[in-house]
C-alpha cells in the first residue's frame, strides 16, 4: 500500500463546471482501478488523499496530477509506503464536508501519519483553511 496526500490552488479561470468534471472523472477513475481515499474542494483549494498500489499512484501522481493546469503550487504532506489503509471507499462527489464520518477518516489518516499542522506554519494556515481540521 502507498499513500499520497496533498494540497494545492485551484487554477483561478475554472469554473465551476470544470471542477465538477475532475470529481466525476476522479471518482469514477479511481473506483475503476481500486484507488481509495478522498478529493475535496473548498476556497480555492484542493486536499486529496490517496491510498492504493505503488506503481499505479506514483504514476498517476507525478505525470498526471502534478502536471494538471487545473491546479497549481501542490503542497505535499505525504509521500511514502503505508501500512493498512484508511479510506475504504473513493469519496470524491462532494466539494464541502457535511458528513462527520467523512471527517472522521480524514482525520484518522492524518493522526495515523502523525501528521499536526504545527508540522509547518504552511501546513497549518493550509489545514486551518479546510475549517474541519479543529487541530
Ligand atoms: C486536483 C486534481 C486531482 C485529480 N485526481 C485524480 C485522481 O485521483 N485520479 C485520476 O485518475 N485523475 C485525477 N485527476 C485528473 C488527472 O490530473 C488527469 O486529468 C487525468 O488522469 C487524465 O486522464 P487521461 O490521461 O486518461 O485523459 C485529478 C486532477 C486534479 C486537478
Amino acid at each position: 500500500m502507498y499513500t499520497i496526500c496533498y494540497f494545492s490552488k485551484v487554477a483561478p479561470d475554472l469554473t465551476d463546471e470544470e471542477i465538477q468534471e475532475i470529481f466525476d472523472h476522479t471518482y469514477h477513475q479511481n473506483n475503476e482501478k481500486g484507488v481509495c481515499g478522498i478529493l475535496l474542494h473548498t476556497m480555492g483549494n484542493f486536499f486529496q488523499v490517496l491510498e492504493g498500489d505503488e506503481a499505479y499512484l506514483t504514476d498517476l501522481y507525478e505525470n498526471r496530477i502534478k502536471t494538471d493546469p487545473r491546479h497549481h503550487s501542490i503542497f505535499e504532506v505525504i509521500h511514502k509506503a503505508g501500512s493498512d489503509p484508511v479510506f475504504t471507499t473513493y469519496n470524491s462527489r462532494f466539494q464541502t464536508i457535511d458528513n462527520s464520518d467523512q471527517l472522521n477518516e480524514v482525520k484518522q489518516y492524518l493522526q495515523k501519519h502523525a501528521i499536526r499542522s504545527s508540522t509547518s506554519d504552511k501546513l497549518a494556515r493550509l489545514l486551518k483553511s479546510f475549517i474541519i481540521f479543529d487541530y
